[in-house]
């Protein structure tokens, strides 16, 4: 039986021993201290393909045996990874077909990591031998509890293989030329393909505009990871098909339908970085609690795992500011809150030198546990501790946010409107915002996924709909669910192709009672006005000017032309209810319009607490109140709660400091 949970909070992280393999006291060292950090996992092997096979066909595994019998004596499983990310350099010096070509038809030299080759035979070959050697090796090894496959899938590779490739996809989706002319309307610029061996990746020195073929690469390029990620579990699966595999996904990525790869990998797992100390915390949480719900929502409520986070700062962005105090244990708690089975670090052991030494870890270049990042890490590993009944816990919501990856790559890929100003993830945190920070779980689904079950879905900026998407719609709103679309909805099929006969396309026009003549776009310093229930709003980068065909006209613009015209409509369809927010506001907008329709159709709050500007999270037994602003804030409690760290008995008000967070239960 594969075991996705583990019966408690995972708490560790990347750990690279081989960087410090000729000093082997450190070690010892590492497993003493792991012991002070509560740490019960260790990510191995990540970047270790050069220690583990230093030359082609002689492999080097005692050390890694080494590692495995030690961390397995000292409570710390294991999570193996597959060295796929970075390469040793003999591979690429006697195979150069393994690097990557870039868009400017040049291969790329040894160098760096996640610079490989997506369809290069020998590569994938190279790659699943290694595999075959690990999982050979380690398929009986008692710390062995997760493979880790290689390290976040990105990028892309337009060598002559590739470009094969592409064609042979381009071929099986749509079957002939004259399908692909017309779904790319190719009559545009004397663009028509006569031979498949015509056809190239979409580049600035070449096609850069073809919206279509932008499309057609994206989907090519997210389904080669795919297939590269088949190749490389193929022997895991094969020695062991007990152990779960998973790979590290970035936030919302945009070079692979996350959505999509969701489906083959036995646990969802995500890298967290977030930019703290710059800017608004409180925002930076909102988007990140967003991501996490996303990862959630992948697997219908089910749990995900937090590969990566840092205890400390970054070393990558241009001013690293550090973490405030707490912040760190904060956010862990916020991962936890959301879904999250574990909380784990990049890294245990700052690197001695290269590009990542002044990367934050757990344990410092100072080498003991005297820091204060040390003790923050400590202190978070003992509260997860008393978190195991959490661990396995999954959890639907009433209300969803409709977020799609081929949605966004349509979004990237128009040119039209407003050029400078899209923002399709900051418009789906903005209407996420309202329901979650009224304490309204929410998840965020996809076109394909089930809308039956949520009382709200908002679907910002939906402007491509994918084949059936349309009915879709239609049948939950006439069910009785209430969905709340925006500007641009319904405006082109999945190969960009404009819809005819008026948008939002076909049944749309009946759900949301509304045709949309025309779009205004609104440079930055000249914002538009509308006005809703006598309150008024900026109209800022977009607005669609729209008919009320059959809707309830609830707001309306104030300037322009198209003054008195209007903004935002409700309509009855079935027994549900379809809101068209016709322009981009600010956050008070979403926020009155959401707050609205809570009222109206009783979304309430996960629990009772009376939280202010503190973000309160059910998951289970267990409620998460975490302060991510900047002030002491006050919370009211509904009843007495038990505080699952001090075990105390608390009501009434509570003062929650910045950076701090309390764990309740219900007696
Ligand atoms: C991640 C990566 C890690 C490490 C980390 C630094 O994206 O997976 O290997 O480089 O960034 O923040």
């Amino acid at each position: 039986m594969m075991k996705t949970n583990w019966d408690r909070i995972l708490h560790g992280g990347d750990y690279n021993p081989d960087q410090w393999i000729k000093t082997k006291e450190i070690w010892d060292e590492d497993m003493r201290m792991m012991r002070l950090a509560h740490i019960n996992s260790a990510t191995v092997g990540i970047f270790s393909w050069s220690m583990l096979e230093p030359e082609e066909g002689v492999y080097h595994f005692d050390w890694l045996d080494e590692i495995m019998d030690k961390l397995y004596q000292n409570g710390v499983s294991v999570v193996l990874s597959t060295p796929s990310g970075a390469r040793p350099a003999w591979l690429a010096q006697k195979y150069p077909q393994v690097l990557r070509v870039g868009e400017n038809g040049v291969r790329n030299e040894f160098g760096i990591r996640h610079n490989h080759c997506l369809t290069s035979p020998v590569y994938r070959e190279k790659v699943r031998n290694i595999n075959r050697r690990l999982a050979e090796r380690y398929h009986k090894h008692p710390a062995l509890q997760l493979w880790h496959v290689s390290n976040e899938y990105c990028g892309e590779c337009h060598c002559a293989l590739c470009q094969q490739a592409f064609r042979d996809w381009l071929r099986k989706e749509y079957g002939s030329l004259d399908t692909l002319n017309d779904a790319w309307w190719n009559g545009f610029w004397s663009h028509q393909i006569t031979d498949w061996s015509q056809i190239h990746s979409p580049k600035e020195r070449g096609e850069p505009l073809v919206t279509a073929l932008r499309l057609s690469w994206k989907r090519f390029v997210s389904d080669s990871h795919l297939s590269f990620f088949q190749n490389e579990i193929a022997p895991l699966r094969e020695w062991t098909p007990e152990i779960p595999v998973t790979t590290n996904f970035m936030k919302m990525y945009d070079g692979i339908d996350y959505n999509k790869f969701e489906r083959y990998v036995d646990i969802v797992s995500w890298d967290n970085y977030p930019e703290w100390g710059t800017g608004d915390t409180a925002q930076v949480a909102a988007e990140t609690a967003f991501v996490h719900d996303a990862f959630r929502s992948m697997r219908g409520g089910q749990p995900f795992l937090m590969m990566e986070s840092t205890p400390s700062s970054i070393n990558w962005r241009d001013v690293n500011k550090l973490p405030q105090p707490g912040m760190q244990e904060l956010s862990a708690m916020q991962a936890i809150a959301h879904g999250s089975d574990s909380v784990q670090y990049f890294q245990w052991r700052k690197s001695r030198g290269s590009h990542e030494k002044y990367h934050g870890a757990v344990v410092d270049h100072c080498g003991h546990e005297h820091t204060r990042v040390f003790q923050e890490v400590a202190h978070t590993g003992a509260v997860l501790e008393r978190l195991s009944a959490v661990a396995g816990v999954g959890y639907k919501s009433r209300v969803a946010v409709l977020y799609d990856w081929e949605n966004d790559w349509a979004i990237k890929a128009f040119c039209g409107f407003n050029n400078q100003k899209r923002d399709y993830f900051g418009e789906c945190v903005k209407w996420y915002k309202p329901f979650y920070k009224r304490g309204v779980s929410v998840d965020v689904v996809s076109m394909e996924d089930d809308f039956e079950g949520y009382d709200l879905i908002a679907a910002p900026v939906l402007y491509m709909l994918k084949p059936g998407t349309e009915e879709k719609i239609a049948a939950y709103v006439r069910n009785g669910g209430v969905f709340v679309g925006t500007y641009l909805t319904g405006m082109v099929d999945r190969n960009d192709l404009c819809f005819l006969g008026g948008v939002p396309a076909g049944v749309l026009k009946e759900v949301f009672g509304v045709w949309h003549e025309d779009t205004d776009a609104l440079p930055a310093d000249r914002p538009g006005q509308a006005v809703f229930n006598g309150k008024t709003y900026a109209v800022r980068d977009l607005c669609d000017l729209i008919h009320a065909t059959d809707a309830q006209v609830l707001g309306a613009y104030t300037q322009d032309f198209y003054a008195g015209t209007p903004a935002l409509t409700m309509h009855h369809y079935g027994q549900g209810q379809a809101v068209y927010a016709a322009f981009c506001g600010d956050d008070v907008f979403a926020d009155d319009v959401c707050a609205m329709l809570m009222q109206q159709h009783g979304i309430d709050p996960d629990t009772r607490i009376e939280s202010g500007d503190v973000c309160v999270r059910k998951r289970g037994d267990y409620i998460f109140v975490l302060n991510f602003t900047e002030k002491t804030q006050h919370v009211r409690l509904d009843k007495t709660y038990t505080d699952v760290l001090t075990q105390q008995h608390c009501c009434g008000d509570i003062l929650l400091e910045p950076c701090c967070y309390r764990i309740l239960t219900a007696p």
